[in-house]
């Protein structure tokens, strides 16, 4: 049997394992301390453990729930999947049949009050593992990849059905990744936060993803053009030999144009959940530019602008 793959835990807007590929040929030459202040699904962080064998890595994300599922899954994956186990063979349950999602709606949307009513009063005795696993089976279940908080529901996860069409024998969740998620948590030396990133320690890498700029996507967070700034600077600033990496997407203002670190742009298309409506209801793949500013070493610049220069000359 082929190796699996270890992927993100659940889809998140942002998120960015489709940027690997491009990422690659830029990453430093080795990582010892790796620092992911926006983690969301923490795409990037799975493929720098695949890269190098890192001693430590800072991962934090302002959203407290979000990294209790990760700490949950650290601390105590076996009671994790048995909350979830039992979630998801009481959701297959309800029926549907002929596309009726009616009854499944009702489970989701009842499961989510539960949640949010019972928010505070989970039993403390599990660490919050409850709690987790029930945010992880309505973010499994709810509408794609989106995070939406609603002040009825206390700033909490507020976000509608997604389609509840699973078939009989399928699941809910993939429970031999949550294992490998578990494993990784485990055997790397890994710091799991909550709280802005500007306080979060930076490693001899650090990469930050922050909410992009021309997005209304909401993480029950404000990210205004100043926090942009800031991370901007702290780019520039980057000690000699340490790596920054700060990526968002091109409003087409201007506003990265300034900078002194270094540039890179990626065309990109978005393919499903992420397409244009037109007028008339059809929809097409909607066109975006990622920007990738980073400062690396001047060495690692060096070995770049080479590597372009050789990439010209066989075109
Ligand atoms: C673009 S997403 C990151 C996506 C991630 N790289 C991935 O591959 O899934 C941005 C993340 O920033 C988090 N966030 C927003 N404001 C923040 C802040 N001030 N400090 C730390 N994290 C923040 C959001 O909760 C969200 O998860």
């Amino acid at each position: 049997m082929k190796n699996q793959v270890i992927k993100p835990l659940f889809m998140w807007a942002g998120g960015k394992t489709k940027m690997m590929k491009h990422y690659n040929q830029l990453l430093p030459n080795d990582v010892k301390t790796y620092t992911e202040a926006f983690l969301g699904g923490g795409a990037m962080f799975l493929n720098v453990v695949d890269k190098f064998n890192i001693k430590k890595a800072y991962l934090n994300d302002v959203n407290s729930d979000l990294i209790e599922i990760y700490k949950s899954i650290k601390n105590d994956v076996d009671l994790f999947c048995t909350y979830m186990d039992d979630l998801q063979k009481k959701y297959m349950s309800v029926s549907y049949v002929n596309g009726d999602k009616t009854e499944r709606k009702k489970f989701y949307l009842d499961k989510r009050e539960e949640y949010i009513k019972m928010y505070d009063t989970w039993p403390k005795e599990d660490n919050g593992i409850e709690r987790s696993a029930v945010l992880y089976f309505l973010m499994k279940t709810g509408f794609n990849g989106i995070w939406q908080s609603s002040i009825k529901a206390n700033g909490k996860f507020y976000t509608p059905a997604g389609l509840l069409n699973h078939k009989e024998g399928s699941t809910v969740y993939d429970i031999s990744n949550v294992m490998m998620w578990s494993k990784l948590l485990n055997d790397t030396d890994v710091e799991l936060t909550s709280k802005d990133w500007s306080q979060v320690t930076m490693g001899d890498f650090t990469f930050y993803d922050p909410p992009y700029r021309d997005s209304f996507t909401s993480y029950n967070t404000e990210f205004g053009d100043e926090e942009h700034k800031k991370l901007i600077k702290r780019v520039e600033e980057c000690e000699d030999g340490k790596t920054v990496w700060l990526c968002n997407r091109d409003a087409h203002d201007g506003f990265f144009k300034s900078t002194k670190a270094t540039i890179e742009t990626f065309p990109i298309t978005y393919t499903a959940g992420r397409r244009k409506q037109n007028d008339d209801g059809s929809h097409e793949a909607k066109q975006a530019t990622e920007i990738l500013m980073y400062n690396h070493t001047p060495e690692k610049k060096q070995e770049i602008a080479d590597l372009r220069r050789f990439m010209l000359m066989c075109y």
